[in-house]
């Protein structure tokens, strides 16, 4: 059955898909919301929640509610956000996930396909390179449908850091973290700029405390994601907000370009069988076109090796 309304199912509604119906309510890209988690006392709650943020003035009449997989069928979007997550203080990987939430993506993903192959449904759930690849290739989900929010994220917290250091706005800031959502992620500056000026030129242009440090800025992204999951206990506000810029391109048919994870087609010369994220333009069908915009060759050595870090962890659990 096709989607014939902007219908957005969210499935696992913990501290990440609560926040993901939160924002989707907020920013009105559904016209119905249909709520899935084990625990259905959560799901009818956080549905009654946002049902009551619904009536004030400047809001649609959203149809918020509990659902089950049936809401599937004529579901436009899903967004896969059940699963444990890292705790702080814990192995700071997100990596370590890989087995435990392998068996949530099997109960979920065979819960989907018995529903629709039509929907496009948007991974956020870790290790996320990990959980989309699985995702995508073991179901036998229509290619492009199936992607991960990837290293949307990162970009975001890239693009936060750089907007501070030259006091533009993010949205000015051009520029992608490429590879795996987590420890290995790179910022690809052959491609940044802001209003056009390419990141070796950027502190001529704007006043600078300090010289442009690439590697620290690099670290600094991959290392703020544990200062937040250390500082709140968990991450979600960055997330939902990535899953649902991404989740609104597809339900406006928008072809708005993001990095999201994909499983390669030896892009870059990577043989790898992995999920990774590079520049996509994503609308009604999903990821409609994948750009492999070109990279320098330390980048494509930077991506070989997420490309290796990757692989490692899905033989370890034998996808
Ligand atoms: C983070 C989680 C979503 O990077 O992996 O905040």
């Amino acid at each position: 059955m096709k989607a014939t309304t902007n219908k957005l199912v969210i499935v696992g509604v913990g501290h990440v898909g609560s926040q993901v119906l939160a924002t989707a309510v907020a920013h009105q890209i559904a016209s119905e919301i249909a709520l899935i988690d084990i625990e259905e006392n959560r799901a009818i709650g956080e549905a009654l929640d946002a049902d009551h943020a619904t009536p004030f003035d400047y809001n649609a009449n959203i149809n918020v509610h509990k659902g089950t997989y049936e809401d599937c069928a004529d579901a436009k979007v899903i967004i896969m956000c059940a699963g444990p997550s890292i705790l702080p203080g814990e192995n700071l990987d997100r990596l370590v996930l890989a087995g435990r939430n392998a068996e949530t993506v099997k109960d979920v993903m065979s819960q989907i396909v018995t529903y629709t192959k039509d929907a496009v449904v948007i991974f956020i759930t870790n290790p996320l390179d990990i959980t989309t690849y699985y995702a995508a290739n073991h179901f036998g989900y229509p290619k492009g449908k199936l992607f991960g929010t990837g290293t949307t994220l990162e970009t975001a917290r890239l693009k936060r850091i750089l907007a501070d250091r030259y006091h533009v706005a993010p949205a000015s800031v051009q520029a992608f973290m490429l590879g795996e959502h987590g420890n290995s992620a790179f910022p690809a500056w052959s491609m940044i700029n802001i209003g056009g000026v390419p990141a070796n030129q950027l502190d001529q242009y704007f006043d600078v405390e300090s010289p442009l440090d690439k590697e620290a800025i690099g670290k600094e992204v991959v290392q703020v994601a544990y200062d937040v999951l250390n500082g709140k206990g968990w991450t979600n506000t960055g997330i939902a907000m990535g899953a649902v810029r991404l989740a609104k391109a597809v339900m406006f048919d928008e072809r708005f370009v993001g990095p999201v994870s994909v499983t390669l087609a030896e892009e870059y010369g990577i043989a790898e069988k992995v999920s990774l994220s590079m520049p996509c333009v994503i609308g009604k069908n999903g990821v409609e076109k994948r750009l492999p915009l070109p990279l320098s060759p330390e980048e494509v050595s930077k991506f070989k090796t997420c490309a290796k870090t990757v692989r490692a962890v899905l033989d370890s659990i034998h996808i």
